[in-house]
């Protein structure tokens, strides 16, 4: 089994130390740095904008994994791919939410076009049929197994049934995006969620509040089968 791509997310960082913690990251095995970008409509919390997301691309040298939890997605793009999600060097990704998204055809479109890969997040809500049109144009599929807003929250245990769900819904495609999952993501979970289908894994708390986040992180890429 190939190990799960591990993206963890910099919410869960000390904000007064975040240089340290990006370089952090740099040396740990994670492969992409997972930002949160909240805006207090989508979702009833406010994270950070533009300038800090400028500022975690200044240090990183891992491509960014930009989660825009905000309305009209569309509007912020070009800003977020200038911001870092689309470094030369090593490009990243740009999901917007389902949920938030009138024209998403469009929207993913925009997204390609600026040089990112293409996500759509899916609230617990949202099934996954509602992709069905528009698998050949998205790079990736954030399941998130907590409600949006809020790091630290417990993960929802019926994302395990999802994630079956959609990898059969993608048997059939030719380049199937990543399945990646979102929120209260840990060692007691890694195993099942990669065996049900899990590409990649965004951990915020389960990094950060570790005594040895390198460590944790290692634990979550080697994980060992059930
Ligand atoms: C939740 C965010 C998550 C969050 C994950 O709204 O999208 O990426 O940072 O944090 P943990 O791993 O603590 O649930
Ligand atoms: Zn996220």
């Amino acid at each position: 089994m190939t190990p799960p791509l591990i993206a963890p997310s910099i919410l869960a960082a000390d904000f007064a130390n975040l240089q340290r913690d990006v370089e952090l990251l740099n040396r740990s095995e994670a492969d992409w740095i997972h930002v949160d970008i909240m805006d207090g409509v989508f979702v009833p919390n406010i994270s950070f904008g533009i300038p800090v997301c400028e500022a975690i691309n200044r240090h990183a040298t891992k491509p960014l994994d930009v989660h825009l939890m905000i309305v009209q997605p569309e509007r912020y793009i070009d800003a977020f791919a200038k911001a870092g999600a689309a470094h030369p060097d090593r490009p990243g990704t740009i999901t917007v939410h389902l949920e938030a998204s009138t024209h998403l055809h469009r929207t993913l479109t925009q997204i390609r076009e600026t040089g990112c890969k293409a996500g759509v997040a899916l609230n617990p809500h949202s099934p996954v049929e509602l992709l069905a049109d528009v698998l050949d144009n998205l790079d990736l599929i954030l399941i998130m197994s907590v409600n949006p807003g809020f790091g630290g929250q417990s993960f929802i245990p019926q994302t395990l049934q999802k994630i079956r769900k959609l990898r059969k819904l993608l048997a059939g495609v030719s380049q199937p995006p990543i399945i990646e999952v979102d929120g209260g993501v840990g060692t007691d979970n890694v195993a099942a969620l990669v065996e049900a289908g899990a590409d990649a894994l965004v951990a915020g708390s389960s990094v950060f509040r570790a005594t040895d986040p390198t460590e944790a992180i290692r634990a979550l890429k080697y994980f060992t089968p059930t």
